[in-house]
């Protein structure tokens, strides 16, 4: 049975009211990417992925890319962004939309299994994770471990919002959450954490509240 957020999700789609979505590849992806070691051959996995742009920058770098996305709305938009006329195909619960090097499955993502992840070797998590409630997040480790190849890696992009009370000094370290839901499957190594200040618009209202933007490196240890 589908999770009751799924059809939020949807209406978020059809009514155009996707904010997370940037107009621009993420910064941090793009500094971070190199530091990876991922070889051009190496597939990268793009878990909730929207109509991002980093996807059709990971696939510009030479990757296959492999993405699932519940949005039938964000697959078209993520496709005729990059000018590309995709196949479609049903494909047990999802739907296939593939050109070339480029896959991405319609549905839920924990419909995907071990089959569609062969030549996947780097997951690339942007607002994924964090795009679940949190009692999902366990879940959602847990499947992602259970459905990817042995050997793999993980570059991790998260956003953790600070209260008025709490200094940024508190947040430059490692997540207890992060570490509580990967290093059961994973090596954890924050390679990058930065303070943002809290954005306003014309009236003085926060739009964005103070917010720490972390990159984690995640290993596998096997299965
Ligand atoms: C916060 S957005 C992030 C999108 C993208 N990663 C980005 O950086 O723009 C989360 C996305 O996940 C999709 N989504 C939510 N639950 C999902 C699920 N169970 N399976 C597949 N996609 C899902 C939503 O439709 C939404 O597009």
């Amino acid at each position: 049975m589908a999770h009751p957020d799924h059809a939020l999700w949807k209406e978020g789609w059809r009514a155009n009211q996707t904010p997370f979505h940037l107009t621009y590849v993420h910064p941090l992806l793009m500094r971070f990417w190199a530091q990876m070691g991922v070889d051009k051959a190496e597939g990268v996995f793009v878990p909730l992925c929207g109509k991002s742009l980093d996807v059709m920058w990971l696939h510009d770098q030479g990757h296959q890319v492999v993405g699932v996305e519940l949005s039938p709305i964000a697959v078209k938009a993520l496709f005729k962004a990059a000018h590309l006329r995709p196949q479609r195909e049903n494909y047990g619960d999802l739907i296939r939309w593939n050109h070339r090097q480029l896959t991405i499955f319609c549905g839920d993502f924990f419909a995907m299994t071990k089959a569609d992840m062969l030549a996947v070797q780097v997951v690339y998590d942007r607002a994924a994770l964090t795009a679940l409630p949190e009692n999902m997040r366990e879940y959602y480790v847990a499947h992602l471990h259970a459905i990817l190849p042995a050997e793999c890696q993980i570059l991790l992009l998260t956003v953790e919002d600070l209260d008025d009370e709490d200094t940024a000094s508190d947040y430059m370290t490692q997540s207890t959450e992060i570490s509580a839901l990967y290093s059961e499957y994973f090596s954890i190594e924050l390679l990058h954490a930065e303070y943002h200040e809290a954005c306003m618009d014309e009236l003085g209202q926060e739009t964005a509240a103070r917010c720490v933007h972390k990159a984690y490196r995640l290993q596998s240890m096997g299965q």
